[in-house]
């Protein structure tokens, strides 16, 4: 593309995306990701974070995020498969397996890394992959990239799964068929069927994988995940999670059996040839899991603002969907109406926004709400009432 046709192909799409509304402005905060936020002078209620358990601003972990950095450095300086793989690599990996109840994991840079690591290191082009339409771009991504046949079936569907995982192992076509999901949806916090995925997946032999980058810290034993939540630990093939959404730092994690870690320490491309997590990070994570391991108040709390702000916001009005986790989404006509609510909010104080467009059906449109145990009722109150002013003010309710 020479310089002129990019910027023709620039200024068409930048222009449609303005003219249809969908042009996502980015906000930029002079503070820490807490339940108070501060933008362009103003103090907002912050609904849109993923910190889920404010760990990112917790005192134990910045204290353990600085004494890893001043024992490693900044930076690892190199690839897991070069000079980047510390001690505390390992140690994180160790304590990310106990947690989940596998018997071994790997961290990446990012829960995306994983999904595009492991999912191309396990599928190729003789393969098929039955993925959930509502899933994650970036195991749409991973599963593009692993040029395997991909075959999406009906949202939490099992009959829709049953039928296209029958039809795939009985065309004979594929050498290796696996079925991937969000463990719970990131969009609207409906809870995967995964016992019925273990089920058909037990009896066509498939390879299960599940991602739970909003599933650890918020459900299973002390927040492990969707195997100790579903009582299915040794059934999931491959658990993938985030460290920097409850685990309030940045990084991800596979875990699996350990022929499965060994095999993604040797093909994964996120590994080998990307450094490795920052030692502060790999500190952070390790001190948010004992943190994890202690107590369940933070989950407890969060769980009871997430009812608190579920229950109040439909009682006002609102479609607020299928949730059944603190995922709190706001459901609109379409995409111009939910952004200029949006816009309203910010006057009332309370910073919510739409999802990224490329992620949802435009027609169906939504705010995402995730209060945080950080949030008290004060604040969750200012929320609501600024929803129900927006909401009169604008019709919708
Ligand atoms: C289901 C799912 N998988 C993966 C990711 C990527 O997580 P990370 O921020 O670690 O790259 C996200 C983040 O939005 C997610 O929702």
């Amino acid at each position: 593309m020479s310089g002129k046709a990019l910027q023709k192909y620039l200024d068409k799409n930048l222009k449609d995306m303005k003219e249809q509304k969908i042009y996502n402005e980015i906000s930029v905060f002079s503070c820490g990701n807490g339940p108070i936020i501060r933008h362009d002078g103003k103090e907002l209620v912050n609904l849109s974070s993923t910190n889920y358990l404010a760990l990112s601003n917790n005192p134990r972990i910045i204290e353990a995020t600085i004494k890893a950095t001043e024992k490693y450095g900044a930076g690892s300086g190199g690839t897991r498969a070069l000079s980047g793989s510390l001690d505390i690599h390992e140690e994180l990996e160790i304590k990310l397996a106990e947690l989940v109840n596998m018997e071994a994991a790997i961290t990446f840079q990012s829960a995306y890394n994983c999904n595009i690591g492991a999912i191309v290191a396990i599928m190729d082009s003789h393969d098929a992959i039955l993925s959930d339409t509502y899933n994650h771009s970036s195991i749409i991504d991973g599963c593009i990239i692993s040029g395997a046949k991909i075959i999406y079936y009906e949202h939490s569907s099992v009959k829709d799964l049953r039928h296209k995982a029958k039809s795939a192992v009985d065309s004979g076509l594929y050498n290796k068929i696996m079925v991937i999901t969000d463990g719970i949806f990131s969009m609207d916090g409906d809870i995967a069927k995964i016992q019925d995925i273990v089920d058909i997946a037990e009896e066509l032999d498939l390879i299960t994988y599940v991602d739970d980058a909003h599933a650890i810290g918020v459900i299973g034993q002390n927040g492990s995940g969707s195997g100790t939540h579903h009582d299915l630990v040794g059934k999931i093939d491959l658990q993938i999670g985030t460290l920097s959404k409850a685990i309030g730092v940045v990084g991800g994690y596979v875990a699996g059996s350990k022929d499965l870690i060994e095999w993604l320490k040797r093909k994964s491309s996120p590994f080998l040839f990307s450094n490795s997590m920052t030692p502060g990070a790999v500190g952070a994570a390790i001190e948010a899991i004992n943190i994890l391991n202690e107590s369940t108040e933070l989950i407890d709390k969060l769980w009871h603002n997430g009812r608190y702000l579920k229950r109040e916001l439909k009682k006002i009005g609102f479609d607020i969907g299928q949730s059944e986790t603190p995922i709190t989404p706001c459901i609109f006509s379409n995409a111009e109406i939910a952004q200029q609510f949006s816009q309203e909010l910010l006057q009332e104080g309370v910073y919510a926004k739409i999802l990224s467009f490329s992620t949802i059906p435009l027609a169906a449109a939504r705010i995402r709400n995730i209060p945080t145990a950080a949030h008290d009722e004060e604040m969750l109150n200012r929320a609501i009432k600024a929803y129900k002013t927006v909401g009169i003010n604008m019709g919708i309710i």
